[in-house]
This record gives C-alpha cells, sequence and structure tokens, in this order.
C-alpha cells in the first residue's frame, strides 16, 4: 500500500514519469483529467477503501496542497513518499513549448508555480522523499533525499 505524491512544476516531467515507473501497478489522480476537487477526493476515497496504490499527479507545490493526501493515507497505514521533480524553470518552459495543443500551458502559470513552490519535507508525513531530475540524454534520475532536499 503505497501513496505517491508529485511535486514539480508543469512541464517537470511528472505524467511521463507516472507512465514510466507507475502505470502497471499505481492508479494515477489528476486534477487536469478529474477537473473538480469532489471528483479527486472520490477517487482519492476510493483507493484508500479499497488499499490501492496511487499516485497524486498534480503540481502540489505548497505543503498545504499535500497535507490533504498525507494525513488520511497516513491513518489507512499507507507507506506516503514524495517525488520531487526538481528542475531550473527555463527547462521546464522549454519542455512545456514542445507540448502541443492544450497540454501547453501559459508560461505565467509556470513561473507561479515556480515561485510559490516548496520542496517537500520529511516534517510533513512522508516516510521518504525521492527527488527527480533529467538528464541531458533525457532519462529520468531518482534518488532518495536523507534529509531536506
Ligand atoms: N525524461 C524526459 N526527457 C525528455 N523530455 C521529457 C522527459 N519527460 C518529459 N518530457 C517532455 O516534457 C514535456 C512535459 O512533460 P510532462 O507532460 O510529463 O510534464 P508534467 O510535469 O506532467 O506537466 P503538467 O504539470 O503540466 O501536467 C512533455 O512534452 C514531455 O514529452
Ligand atoms: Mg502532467
Amino acid at each position: 500500500m503505497e501513496a505517491v505524491i508529485f511535486v514539480g512544476v508543469q512541464g517537470s516531467g511528472k505524467s511521463t514519469f507516472y507512465r514510466e515507473r507507475f502505470f502497471d501497478t499505481h492508479v494515477r489522480i489528476n486534477l487536469d483529467m478529474l477537473r473538480t476537487r469532489q471528483r479527486e477526493q472520490l477517487l482519492l476515497t476510493a483507493c484508500l477503501a479499497g488499499r490501492q496504490p496511487f499516485v497524486i499527479d498534480n503540481t502540489n507545490p505548497l505543503p498545504s496542497d499535500r497535507a490533504r493526501y498525507i494525513g488520511p493515507a497516513r491513518q489507512i497505514g499507507f507507506r506516503v513518499v514524495a517525488y520531487f521533480f526538481e528542475t531550473p524553470l527555463r527547462d521546464a518552459i522549454r519542455r512545456n513549448n514542445e507540448r502541443a495543443g492544450k497540454q501547453k500551458v501559459p508560461v505565467p502559470g509556470i513561473a507561479g508555480t515556480f515561485r510559490k513552490l516548496q520542496a517537500p519535507i520529511l516534517e510533513e508525513g512522508y516516510d521518504a522523499i525521492y527527488k527527480v531530475t533529467i538528464s541531458p540524454e533525457g532519462a529520468f534520475v531518482v534518488s532518495e533525499t536523507i534529509d531536506k532536499p
């Protein structure tokens, strides 16, 4: 039973990483797809009740964004982990520019998320925090952060 919480600006590679690492094992909970917090809550509740591993694939920039998942998941006995997609703003904007159609988001939105983003810390209640970066070749590199990232 594992709850995975992604943290990272638009264009940092979260959904791509989900497809690569978690597609076969974890339900994806994504606010862009679900549209409303009410529908998100319904799916989250179903995962918790069913002891179904899941990934929260939102930008989740603030501790308060993450807290709504951490408390309920821990209470049920899930292992709770954060994946922090640390990326320079310009790299996120460049990757966003390469996206097509509705996938492409306005640059001020990315910059706004970048400005307010607070890196996850263990005190929020995680069992582990992983940092995800993208190598020049485009490979995801994952490392566990021992203390604060
Ligand atoms: N490892 C990678 N190497 C090269 N390009 C990548 C990599 N990961 C993602 N990309 C590209 O970067 C863009 C953004 O990736 P992705 O959609 O996964 O970001 P996201 O964090 O889910 O963004 P959002 O929060 O807006 O949903 C996409 O065009 C994707 O193809
Ligand atoms: Mg995404």
